[in-house]
Parts: C-alpha cells; sequence; structure tokens
C-alpha cells in the first residue's frame, strides 16, 4: 500500500526520492508524487501513471532539490485523481506525505474550515497539512509534536517546510516509519528497502515517537514528547531491482520460486524441536490449551489447513478467525490459548490490531508466523517463526502462502510431539515428508504445459466453482481467491459437500468446476458429489493424484499430480491452482503482478 521517502543532502535527492518509490511500487498504488524544497517554498510533481511516468516528467523538467518527500498512494479517502496525489501542500509553506487513515478527519475539518482553511482535495491527508500549518510558528517539529496529538487513527508522515531547508519532519503510529542514517544525509522512509544502498543504517521509530531529520543529525521525541533514543541496526536490506529471468511476471517467478522457499524454510536440524519457536517456546507450549489464529487473506486460508494439520496431529483445538472480523467483535477470551498470527508482510494493519485485541484481553502467549523479520507483527509477538520466502512482489500471494504451510505444519507436529501423539516413526515420515517436498514440487511443476491449455478454455469464462474436501477445502478456497483477484473472473470455493446446499444451482454446461481431488479418505464421497455436477452437464476439471484413479472422459478432464503426498498434499496441491490462475490472467492480458484495486501490503483497515 502507500509508501513513504524522505531526504536531506547536498546533493539533488530527486532521484533518490523517485527510485524508493520505485522499490515501494510492488505494494501497490494508484498515484504517486514528489516534493522538494525551493526558495520559494515547496514544488512537486504528481501522476496517477506509473512511477517511471513520475521519473520521465522530473528529469524532463530538471526537477531538483536537496530536501525532499515522495509518496505513492492507494487511495483511501478520494478518488486516485492529481489533486489527491501525495504530496499534499498548506497555503504553499508547507507539503505532506501520510499513509494511514484520520478517523477524526471530519471534526478536525470543520475546526480549520471555520479557522479559514480551503480545501483542495477530499484527502485525510490534507487535514494534517493545516493542522500542522495552524500551529507553525517558526519550529516544524514543535507543531508536529502538536498536531499529532490531535490526531486519532493511524499515521506515518513526513514532512517539510519552506522556512526549514534541509529538514524533514516524521512521525508515527500504526503505521511504520524507519530512519535511515547516513554520511552528511539522512533519510526517511516507511520500509528500509526504499533507501537502502544510500545506508544501511536504520532505526525503527516507536508508536507516538515524531523525528526530524536534517544534514548532520536525528533528533527523536516519544510519544510525551520526551527526548528518545532508537536502537540503530545495521540492515542489509537488498534495493537492486529483483531481476524477472526468463519469467513474464513475478508472480510466475514466485510460482517457480516454491521449491527453494520451502527448502529454506524447512530447518536444516531437527524440524520439530520447540526452540525453533522461541527460547521459551516449549513451556509456553505446555501450557496452552488450545490456538486462535489470526490472519487476512491468503494468510487466513493457511491458517485454515493448519487448523486440520493441529486438531488432527497434535489433538488442541483451534479456531481460525479474520482479524478484521475478531478484532471488532464480542468474544471469549481464553488466557491458555495460544494466538497465532499469520502475515507475509507483518504489516496487515488488521492483523496487528487483531493481535493487540487480543492481547489486551488478556491472551499473552502469542506467535507470529511471518516472512519479514523487521516488521511490527514480529517485534509484537513473544515466539516467532521466520518463513523464507524471499521477497514476495506478485501481489497475489504463492510462496509466501506455501511456505507458512510448511511452518504450520512444523507447529503442528512440533505441539503433536509434545503432547506425546507423534510416534518416532511417525515423526521420522514427516521429516522424510518435508525433506523430500521441494523435489516433488518440481514434478509438480512441470505440468505447467498442461495447466496452459486448461487456461485458454477458462480464460473465455466468466464463473468458476472451486470444490474440495478435508484439507483441500482451504485450498480450492485458495484457488479461487487467485483466479478472481488477477484474472477478474468470479470464482467461489465450496466444500464438496454443501454442492447440493446451493451452488448446485449454478451448474450448467457453462460453469467449469475445479476439483482438488487427491486420494484421502474423503475421495470417494468427493467422487459422488462430482457426479452431481456431471449429472447437470457442469464441466469438471480435476486435480487427482497417482493414486485417485480418475480418468478423463466427457464431461470430466484430469491432470494427474505426480505423487500422493498424505497430509502435505495441500501444499502441493494448490500449486496446479496458482498456474491456472496465472496463465488464465496472461490470456486475458491483465496486469498479473498489480491487479486492479487490491495492495500487496494492506497497512489500512
Ligand atoms: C493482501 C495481499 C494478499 C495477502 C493479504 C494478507 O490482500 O494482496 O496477498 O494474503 O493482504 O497479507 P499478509 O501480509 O498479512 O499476509
Amino acid at each position: 500500500m502507500c509508501g513513504i521517502v524522505g531526504a536531506v543532502a547536498q546533493r539533488n535527492i530527486v532521484p533518490v526520492l523517485v527510485e524508493g518509490l520505485r522499490r515501494l511500487e510492488y505494494r501497490g498504488y494508484d498515484s504517486c508524487g514528489v516534493a522538494v524544497l525551493g526558495a520559494e517554498g515547496p514544488r512537486r510533481v504528481r501522476g496517477t501513471e506509473r512511477v517511471a511516468d513520475l521519473d520521465a516528467q522530473t528529469q524532463e523538467m530538471h526537477f531538483e532539490g536537496v530536501t525532499g518527500i515522495s509518496h505513492t498512494r492507494w487511495a483511501t479517502h478520494g478518488a486516485p485523481t492529481i489533486d489527491n496525489a501525495h504530496p499534499i501542500f498548506s497555503n504553499n509553506a508547507l507539503a505532506i506525505v501520510h499513509n494511514g487513515i484520520i478517523e477524526n478527519y471530519e471534526s478536525l475539518r470543520d475546526a480549520l474550515r471555520a479557522k479559514g482553511y480551503q480545501f483542495a482535495s477530499q484527502t485525510d491527508t490534507e487535514v494534517i497539512a493545516h493542522l500542522i500549518h495552524s500551529l507553525y510558528r517558526g519550529d516544524l517539529f514543535a507543531a508536529v509534536q502538536g498536531a499529532v496529538r490531535e490526531l486519532h487513527g493511524a499515521y506515518a508522515i513526513a514532512v517539510i517546510h519552506k522556512d526549514q531547508p534541509h529538514t524533514v519532519v516524521g512521525a508515527r503510529a500504526g503505521s511504520p516509519l524507519v530512519v535511515g542514517y547516513g554520511k552528511g544525509e539522512n533519510f526517511l522512509a516507511s520500509d528500509a528497502l526504499a533507501v537502502a544502498g544510500n545506508t544501511d543504517r536504520f532505526a525503527y521509530l516507536e508508536e507516538g515517537d515524531v523525528c526530524e531529520i536534517t544534514l548532520d543529525g536525528v533528533r527523536i521525541a516519544d510519544r510525551d514528547g520526551h527526548a528518545a533514543q532508537r536502537a540503530v541496526h545495521a540492515v542489509q536490506a537488498y534495493g537492486g531491482a529483483v531481476e524477472l529471468g526468463p519469467y513474464r511476471h513475478y508472480m510466475q517467478k514466485e510460482i517457480f520460486e516454491q521449491p527453494r522457499a520451502i527448502g529454506d524454510t524447512i530447518p536444516a536440524a531437527d524440524p520439530f524441536g520447540a526452540d525453533l519457536f522461541g527460547a521459551n517456546a516449549r513451556e509456553v507450549f505446555d501450557g496452552i490449551d488450545s490456538l486462535l489464529i489470526l490472519a487476512c487473506g491468503t494468510s487466513y486460508y493457511a491458517g485454515l489447513t493448519a487448523k486440520y494439520w493441529i486438531e488432527s496431529i497434535a489433538k488442541i483445538r483451534t479456531d481460525v478467525e479474520i482479524a478484521s472480523e475478531y478484532r471488532y467483535r464480542d468474544s471469549v477470551p481464553n488466557p491458555r490459548s495460544l494466538v497465532v498470527t499469520i502475515s507475509q508482510s507483518g504489516e496487515t494493519a488488521d492483523t496487528i490490531a487483531a493481535l493487540k485485541h487480543a492481547q489486551s484481553l488478556g491472551m499473552k502467549h502469542t506467535l507470529a508466523v511471518c516472512n519479514v523479520a523487521t516488521s511490527a507483527m514480529v517485534q509484537l509477538t513473544e515466539l516467532k517463526f521466520l518463513t523464507h520466502a524471499g521477497r514476495e512482489i506478485g501481489v497475489a500471494s504463492t510462496k509466501a502462502f506455501t511456505t507458512q504451510l510448511v511452518a504450520l505444519f512444523i507447529l503442528a507436529v512440533t505441539l503433536g510431539k509434545l503432547r506425546g501423539h507423534v510416534s518416532d516413526a511417525q515423526e521420522a515420515e514427516y521429516q522424510k515428508l518435508l525433506r523430500h517436498l521441494p523435489a516433488a514440487l518440481n514434478g509438480v511443476l512441470a505440468l505447467e504445459p498442461q495447466i496452459i491449455a486448461w487456461a485458454d478454455e477458462f480464460a473465455r469464462k466468466e464463473n468458476a466453482l472451486f470444490l474440495g474436501r478435508g484439507l483441500h477445502y482451504p485450498i480450492a478456497l485458495e484457488g479461487a481467491l487467485k483466479l478472481k483477484e488477477i484474472s477478474y473472473i468470479h470464482a467461489e470455493a465450496y466444500p464438496a459437500g454443501e454442492l447440493k446446499h446451493g451452488p448446485l444451482a449454478l451448474v450448467t454446461e457453462a460453469m467449469p468446476v475445479v476439483t482438488v481431488a487427491p486420494n484421502d479418505a474423503l475421495l470417494e464421497k468427493l467422487k459422488s458429489n462430482m457426479q452431481e455436477v456431471r449429472a447437470r452437464g457442469g464441466k469438471l476439471y480435476v486435480f487427482a493424484d497417482a493414486d485417485s484413479h480418475i480418468v478423463s472422459d466427457d464431461g470430466i478432464q484430469v491432470i494427474r499430480m505426480p505423487e500422493h503426498y498424505g497430509l502435505l498434499s495441500p501444499i502441493l496441491h494448490v500449486v496446479p491452482l496458482q498456474l491456472l490462475a496465472y496463465h488464465t490472467a496472461c490470456k486475458r492480458g491483465t496486469d498479473v503482478d498489480k491487479p486492479r484495486n487490491l495492495a500487496k501490503s494492506v497497512t489500512v483497515e
């Protein structure tokens, strides 16, 4: 979602500000802009095209400056127009960029209007700009401190003022902001990645912090206004472009990286040792009587799969909730429950808020399964398990999902072992299955040409149904989500047993029905559900495995997975669904890596 970059230097920093935006592009945005301080006040260039266009514009105009801020915006308040693009000005004196949402912006706007301020955009951000302007008495830092005291909601901001050359003031609460310490120049960014290469020394600002960067120093005050020090870490964020290599899109590349990502996520030594989750994990695991998994989107489907594993292997009751629902409903807290948050980014606003909500209800045992070691979520939990998917750029999550599944399977077996439900022989078998996963995945990826042939047919459809049962129901959900988010085909998933309670009414020759059909305990039941579809003229597209004994026939096409993979079968079965969505989207000519209206990191509610 939105991205912030700020810089103070003795060189022209526009290329740094624009390059920073380019690196944050993958998170999703619909407009962008950059502002620098000139002799007459701030000047800006904004656009609703790509960052590459902004770059071309700034070069053509010789737009230069030594103090500046830049932004990628994902519209919340106000359409993605030039007027609403950041940086937002107040009275041609100051410019601001903002991530997050200000909840009390309407009352603040009314109060500022009463003072004579005129609004040129529909953004909540303009309220902050005018508020700071109204409080400015020659000290931008103090004005920002005063302004943020009046804000309710989430924000990370960076501000420049015409009377304070070589100064950028930032503040954060609820949205991340880091300070980059350079030599004779300093930076602000919503993610270290944006300015990596200019410095590798970063401090992560804390909730309520206000900071000021100048040429030779950084000043930070905490939420109470006291001077604060924040630890400076050496962060080797890789800022270079991630090469596409032989792939057409990042999503395709990331699908094919899964054997490597999974191999990197499986611990080299004992993969089922409690200490993998933290030094005191064993003690925590011994004291819990249930799990509460909280997540959004694809990560939520990883959680749903984990429920099957944890209840069956470790025999521990597991609830899975969509974070945005859990945070606002009245629930019955169980202090003996382990709260598990799952997130690729570790930044998803709803998941972080749900975690804090659970903590506020007295649930102190928490575990984050996350792909970003430096993310806010990882700092908030007692225990952590880091997945090693590497940077995921495609908005539609692929390798982050399968590595989450690996982490959650490891959690299930670890808990099962501690509770005496996993015998040595079973443990050895699980270990063997895990170690062989990368090779098994390579076998699945080799099915791509057959899947491309199916994608030709799907590209002409407007609807699709996905069916699965048991462990593979969440995989059907994930397959439908992939198809809808990147190809814009309406897709729904059902546990196959629910077919006759509604969706069967939709089944005609025009409705492709994708079925995930490995040879598990529910296969015979699933075959009956498939007959219900065939009897109504529906077209079945079945992903079976080596042992499923389902063959292609009239109204039924089968792609056979190379191996039957037991409990870990969901990790293999999701891959052809990713490929089907990907190739269908390619044939429909959509923007696969940046689907319309979606963002990679959803840092607002
Ligand atoms: C967005 C992304 C999805 C992701 C979801 C949760 O919707 O487009 O790919 O699954 O956020 O994100 P998280 O980073 O918490 O896993």
